[in-house]
Order: structure tokens, then sequence, then C-alpha cells
């Protein structure tokens, strides 16, 4: 979605840094870019369409020699991934008020900018954009009296939805102001330079040293760094934290994509997630963040997991997860149905809101409900710091490293790990024995290694998908815990090779769906050895004699369920609570190389946005 750069610095050029920052955040997805630099002739502004290599073009032209970008070391950039009006270049941002004196960056949706824009075409503005941004920035113009701060704060008092928004004018050189109300901001405070950006990977280049802002914040930026104040202008002081991360974490390390990267990072990423958590001795895991004494675990009476894609699909892992070794009632829940249904939650309830980039924003506001209803409420997020962790309170973080690719991976292996050894904890507080608890603690220890050797079926992965890469339609069939599976195999297969693929509970195929199945049909059945697979084996027969070709995940050593399926791919023989885990790296590898054989865009896949912002 949407990204912000911005870069203030004495004598450094900001062109260059924007376009690198504007680099680092294109895996969030968008469809056009721009740039405003502020200097002693004003604020110049480009604009294009299309990938950040067009408008690095167009700043090529504009700026031909390093006298030419010296001039401005001030700037704002932006990638937009359209709402309002169609991905133009009149709609990408900077845009531009004030007789082109003032430049704006938003992110986020203006809700009453209809009734914004009326008003203020009656006093005689022009509008030259379709946007709610633009409206930001002629709010802005005409507040402006002298004091910049001051301008922005009264324009937004205005403003009802969200945003991020950082802003330049020519009439306040040297200064940029930012400010965030719903989308995230940072600000990377650097020894030469003060970097601003909607996601931390585009300030690591330049310092590890950051501030998160909060909703409410507005912040004056220059080369000297940063002063945060509240809407109504009191300084507020905001901590610097240092990221724990450095720039090889968010760069392809010789990898063609990041999601194949990323894939082939679980074993270090679980290991990560896993690490200190486990107490082999008491059979239990150790979830320090939770803060949740047993006491607290014990009076729970009902479990709701709320999330969006990849992590909903997780949020579904968990119920079977919770219910089998908790003996708690538990739905999962997609976040933006869950918020607008006057969710049924309390004191006796816990809401586990799971979201690997802490801002998605249905996810975000289906916690502060919950919380408004006085549930019990704890993240599961990866990225440490945002908004969802910070507004949860307590939780789990993942710790897998950062995940550039949309299409998530490691992030979804992760989860279920973490709601693993989260219905391990819970369910020592009930009827989950100390020998049950102990052998769940060795299986968990094993997934990395368990991963890993699924992560070696590579090159045969890759070989099955070469014959089915062409196919338009395919189906992904699991059941019980296997069900979610099914849903995150269809999900891949769909956000990065853009076939048409359905999700579907086994049993529930022949009721309807066995109607499209032929042998242009693929069908993916995850047969992994647990409870329950001879049934699914009988789909599996159901779908042959439509002549279905099926792709089998079996069990190494499961003679009986790959004789069955037109081609096999092997996994490692594990318990119940482990399928998924090792079932969906499969479905990962799938996806990627029917995606890489069909010449699609792996890493940016088209209409999609890794951190869902708006709603
Ligand atoms: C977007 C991404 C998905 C992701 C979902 C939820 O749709 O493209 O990959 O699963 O958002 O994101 P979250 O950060 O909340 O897990």
């Amino acid at each position: 979605m949407c990204g912000i750069v911005g870069f203030a610095s004495f004598s450094t050029p900001a062109v260059g840094p924007l376009v690198n920052g504007l680099r680092r955040l294109e895996y969030r997805g968008y469809d056009s870019a721009g740039v405003a630099l502020q200097g002693s002739d004003g604020i110049r502004v480009y604009k294009q369409t299309g990938k950040v290599a067009e408008l690095d073009k167009l700043l090529k032209e504009a700026l031909k020699t390093e006298a030419d970008r010296a001039k401005y070391t001030i700037g704002i950039a932006h990638t937009r991934w359209a709402t309002h009006g169609l991905p133009t270049r009149a709609n990408a941002h900077p845009h531009v008020a004030d007789d082109g004196n003032l430049a704006l960056v938003h992110n986020g949706i203006i809700e009453n900018y209809a009734a914004l824009r009326t008003g203020l075409e009656k006093r005689g503005c022009r509008f030259l954009s379709q946007t709610d941004t633009e409206v930001v920035a002629q709010l802005v113009a005409t507040f402006d009296k002298g004091d910049f701060l001051s301008a922005v704060s009264q324009a937004l008092k205005q403003v009802e939805g969200t945003y991020g928004i950082a802003t330049i004018s020519a009439k306040h050189p040297g200064e940029m102001i930012v400010a965030r109300k719903g989308s995230p901001l940072c600000i990377g405070v650097g020894e030469h330079e003060t970097v601003v950006a909607s996601d931390v990977s585009a300030i690591v280049a330049y310092t590890r040293q950051v501030i998160y802002l909060k909703d409410g914040d507005i912040a004056r930026v220059t080369p000297e760094g940063v002063t945060v104040y509240s809407l109504d202008n009191a300084p507020v002081s905001r901590e610097v934290q240092e990221v724990d991360w450095d720039l090889g974490a968010i760069e392809k390390g010789g990898y063609e994509h990041f999601m194949i990267k990323e894939i082939d990072e679980q074993p270090d990423a679980l290991r990560n997630t896993i690490r200190g958590r486990l107490d082999a001795s008491a059979g239990t895991a150790v979830l320090a963040g939770l803060n949740l004494p047993p006491r607290e675990l014990a009076a729970i009476r009902r479990l709701v997991i709320i999330g969006c894609g990849t992590s909903l699909h997780a949020g579904m892992v968990g119920k079977y997860l919770f219910e089998n070794l908790a003996d708690l009632p538990t739905s999962p829940e997609q976040a933006a149905e869950f918020r607008y249904s006057n969710p049924i939650v309390g004191p006796d309830d816990w809401v586990i809101a799971l979201s690997q980039s802490g801002e998605t924003a249905d996810t975000l506001a289906a916690v502060r409900e919950s919380i408004r209803k006085g549930a019990l409420v704890s993240g599961l997020c990866n990225v440490v710091g945002s908004t969802i962790a910070r507004e949860a309170g307590r939780g789990v973080y993942l710790h897998a490293g950062p995940e550039i690719s949309v299409a998530s991976t490691k992030a979804f292996t992760a989860q279920v790990t973490a709601l693993l050894m989260m219905a391990l904890k819970m369910g020592r507080t009930r009827r989950l024995s100390h020998e049950e608890g102990a052998r769940l603690v060795s299986e968990i220890e094993r997934i990395p290694e368990l991963v890993a050797s699924v992560i070696q079926q590579n090159d045969a992965i890759a070989k099955i998908a070469e014959k089915y890469a062409q196919a338009n339609d395919m189906f992904f069939i699991g059941r019980g815990i296997l069900y979610p599976t099914a849903l995150e195999g269809a999900l891949k297969i769909k956000e990065i090779a853009y076939v048409h693929a359905e999700g579907y509970q086994a049993a529930e195929l022949k009721h309807g769906p066995i109607a499209l199945l032929s042998d242009k049909t693929p069908v993916v059945a995850l047969l992994a050895d647990i409870p329950g697979k001879e049934k699914t084996v009988g789909n599996v027969q159901e779908c042959r004699a439509r002549q279905a070709p099926v792709i089998g995940i079996v069990t190494e050593g499961d003679a009986e369920a790959a004789a069955h399926v037109n081609d096999a791919i092997v996994i490692p023989r594990v318990s119940t609570e482990l399928s998924p885990i090792v079932t969906v790296v499969a479905l990962q590898l799938f996806a990627y190389h029917v995606a890489r054989l069909r010449g699609c865009e792996i890493d940016q896949p088209r209409n999609l946005a890794k951190s869902v912002t708006v709603e």
C-alpha cells in the first residue's frame, strides 16, 4: 500500500535518497510514484505512473548534473496505491497547493474529503486531481499564515479519517512537517540527515535510531533532527528506539525473488520464533510477553482469533490447536467482518489479533473494538513496535525477521508455531497432561529441521509445477486442521501466479464444485498422514473419477496415499499439530514455481499491497 519517504539534510542532495527509499517500499505494492524537492528556487514536483524506475528516469532527465541535484537537500516522496481516482499522473502524489508553493504526500483515507473539497471550491480553490489528498494540501495552504506547523495542525483538525502525511513548502525552507493518525510513520535520526518513512525499511540504510510517531502526533523535521508535538502544538516526548535488524535482512542476497529467499529462511526464522520459549521439564511454553498468569488464563471462556489474508488462515489453524489442546472454544474471524458485526465479546473472552505487519487497518480496528468491549486482547505480530502490537499492550512477537514479499510465507509458519506454543501454554493450565505437553515441546523443537527437509524437495516440486503451470483453474482440498492450509495454498497461487484457485473442505467438494472438475482442473490434495486422511483419499478418488489430475502432498513412506495421486510431493511424518506447517511449505514452493514458469512478477503482484492500511 502507499509508501512515504522524506529526507532532510544540510548538504546531501535529497533526490537519490528519496528514490532509494521508494525502492525499499516497492514491495508494499503501488501503481504510481512521485517526488517533491525544496530548494532556493521553490518546490519542484515530478510524478510518473508505473514503477519507481520510470520516475527515476524522469528525474535523471530533469536534474542532469550534480549541481542540479545539489540545489535540493530536502524533499518528500510517495508510492501510491490508488483508492480515490485512477492511477494517473494527475492523481499521483505529491499534491500541490498555494500556486505550487506547497507539496504534500499522504497515506490513508480522508473520509470527509468531498465536503471539505466543496467548501474549498467555494472559496476559489481549483483542484487538479480526484484524490482525497489534494484537499489536505489545499487546506494546509489556506491556514498558512507564517507558522507551518500550526497550519498543518489546524488543517488536520478539520479532517476525518486516517492519515500519515509529509509536507514541504517554499515559504518554509529547511522544514518538513509530518503527522500521523492511523497510518504508520517513523523518523530516523541520522548523523547528517533526518529520514521520514512509512516503513522503517526505507530508513535503515541511514540510521537504526528511529522514533515511531503515535496517532495524533505532528512533528517538525529539519536536517538537525525532529521535534514532536500534539495537534494542539504542545511538545510531546517520544523515545528514540534502535531497530534490531540491518540492511542485509531486507536485501535479496543473491536470490532471484524475496519470496524464495523468505521460503528458504523459514528454518532460521522459526528457530527465532521458538528460541527461549519452551520449558521441556514442565512440558509447556514460556511466553513472557503475554503477561497472563495461569489464573487469568484459566478464567478465559472463549477465544476469538482475528486477522486478514494469510493471517486469517493461520488463525483458522489456531482454532484446531486451541480446541484440541486447551478445550477452549475458538472462533477465527475475518477482521473487517468482526469489527462491523457489533461483536459479542467481553471480559471472559480472549481476542488474539494476528498481523504480520501489525498495521492492517481492519485488524487494528477490531483490536480497538475488542478493547472497548472489555475483552482481553493480545497481539501476534512480526513487526516490532507496530501499532497493533503497541495497542494490544501484550502479546507475542514472531521474530521471523522482515517479510518483504507481498505473498506471506515465513509469517504464516511462524504464526502457526506461535499459536501452537500459546495453545500448549493454555492447555497446560487446563487438562493437557505433563506427558502430552512434553511430547509437544519436543515436536515444536523439531519444526525448523522438518521445514528444512521440505525445502530440500524444491527441485522435485519445481518439476511437478512444470506439468501444471498452464492450468487456469485449480482446487486445493484438505480437511480438519489442513482445511485452512488448503485455503492458504489457493491464496498463494492466486496472489502470485494469477491462477483462479479455490480452497475447499475436502468433503464439501461434492456439494457443488465437483461440477467444475475435468482433466483441465488440477486438484491439490492435502494428504498428510493424520486422522481423517483416508476420507480425503476417498475424495481424491472422486476427483480422479472426473478426470481431474491430482497432486498429493503426502507423508514420506505413505505408499497407500501416493498410489491414488498423479504426482506426489513428499513431506516428513509429523504429528497432527505440525501438519499445516510442513504442508504449507510445499504449497508455497509449488505456487512460487508455477508463478515463475508463468513469467509473473512474483514480488510485486498486480493490485496487491503488503500492508493494507486502509479498510
Ligand atoms: C495483505 C497482504 C497479505 C497479508 C494480509 C494481512 O493482503 O497482501 O499477504 O496476509 O494483508 O496482513 P497482516 O500484515 O495483517 O498479516
